[in-house]
């Protein structure tokens, strides 16, 4: 940090003319799409904000459903309290095949007019940044995204709202795990969500001390890898974990590949769900308030059809579109550490 002087406390008075001069009164918010440790937190610091600027706000239960399903709750500031710690999201959340047709969108807008809500702040993954990408574009509602999944495939952003959490939970499981695998001698596979990105099990791989890792970025080779496990008993090594994303191969049918291929003996192990849940890390909760008074202040300003995100700890904000698009630049270097590591 630079500097050694000491700071004058920020005066937030002056920003509420910015609230006076925006033509926004009543927001939404919403989470579609998995759910995330953090999304709560993201939850409190819209709504927390919202009304610190006059701003009155619904909360959307089950995401766009409850939009076609007419179904909103008043936020008051009670209404968030003590969330900022819990997993899960009190708005509940889902995944809307009904929204993704013009009759539900048409459904959803006219709800959005019948409360009277001038915005939308939507907190989710991929396809919910399309839906809010749409809302605007086609049908002119102020919208501005929260990346909230655990998967981190959002561009735009270093970070996504639960990501953090997810990882250390399964590190916690992987750590377990080892110990089991050191003391029988066996091979694990172990399968982490990211349906089409492999972040989390790099990150997890990484992490954990992984010796393998197969993500849906890379074309996996099985038989290089069964050749480094039989040399690898030869040379006594017999117990190795592999971590694999679900979207690649499920994690038994590798088990089964393995033990074909070398004749030792494998075990799998799928993470699944228990990832999504939990208390989130304290960089989740932190990240996810910055993340919730971001999305506030940006649609006061006018900036609409907009994603947040994090970039080297700045907030950042780029066209939803835009934030659709993968980027996984770190992982050569991270497959290139793992090799070099196990
Ligand atoms: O939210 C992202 C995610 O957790 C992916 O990692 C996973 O593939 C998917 O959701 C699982 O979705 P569902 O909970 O609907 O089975």
């Amino acid at each position: 940090m630079a500097g050694s002087g000491i700071l004058l406390l920020p005066a937030i008075d002056s920003s509420y003319s910015m609230a006076q001069k925006s033509k926004i009164k009543k927001i939404g918010v919403l989470t579609s799409g998995g759910d995330g440790p953090g999304m709560n937190a993201a939850v409190r610091g819209v709504v927390r904000s919202a009304l610190s600027y006059g701003l009155k706000v619904e909360g959307i239960m089950r995401g766009y459903q409850g939009l076609i399903d007419n179904d909103l709750v008043d936020m008051g500031p009670r209404s968030v309290s003590g969330i900022i710690g819990r997993g899960g999201t009190i708005l509940k959340t889902a995944r809307s095949p009904e929204f993704r047709s013009e009759k539900g969108q048409k459904k959803a807008v006219a709800t959005l007019k019948r409360h009277k809500i001038d915005a939308l702040v939507v907190i989710g993954g991929d396809g919910s940044y399309l839906g809010a990408s749409e809302l605007y574009h086609k049908w002119g509602v102020p919208t501005i995204g929260l990346p909230g999944t655990i998967d981190n495939d959002l561009h735009g952003t270093d970070q996504t709202i639960g990501c953090n959490t997810a990882i250390n939970t399964a590190l916690d499981a992987i750590d377990k795990i080892r110990d089991t695998a050191h003391s029988m001698e066996r091979i694990f596979i172990v399968e982490v969500m990211g349906n089409r990105s492999g972040y989390i099990a790099m990150e997890v791989a990484l992490g954990s001390g992984a010796e393998d890792v197969v993500v849906p970025e890379f074309k996996p080779d099985y038989k290089a890898m069964c050749d480094r496990m039989i040399k690898g008993a030869k040379r006594g090594k017999v117990s190795w974990i592999i971590v694999v994303s679900e979207g690649v191969v499920k994690a038994n049918a590798l088990a089964d590949t393995i033990t074909n291929m070398t004749g030792l003996e494998t075990r799998s192990v799928v993470l699944g769900h228990v990832q999504r849940g939990g208390n989130p890390c304290g960089m989740d909760r932190v990240l996810s308030t910055r993340f919730g008074v971001a999305a506030v202040e940006e649609l006061l300003k006018g900036n609409y059809g907009k994603a947040i995100g994090v970039i080297q700890d700045q907030i950042n904000i780029i066209p939803l579109a835009e934030a659709r698009k993968r980027s996984f630049d770190k992982f050569k270097e991270y497959y290139r550490l793992i090799s070099m590591l196990r």
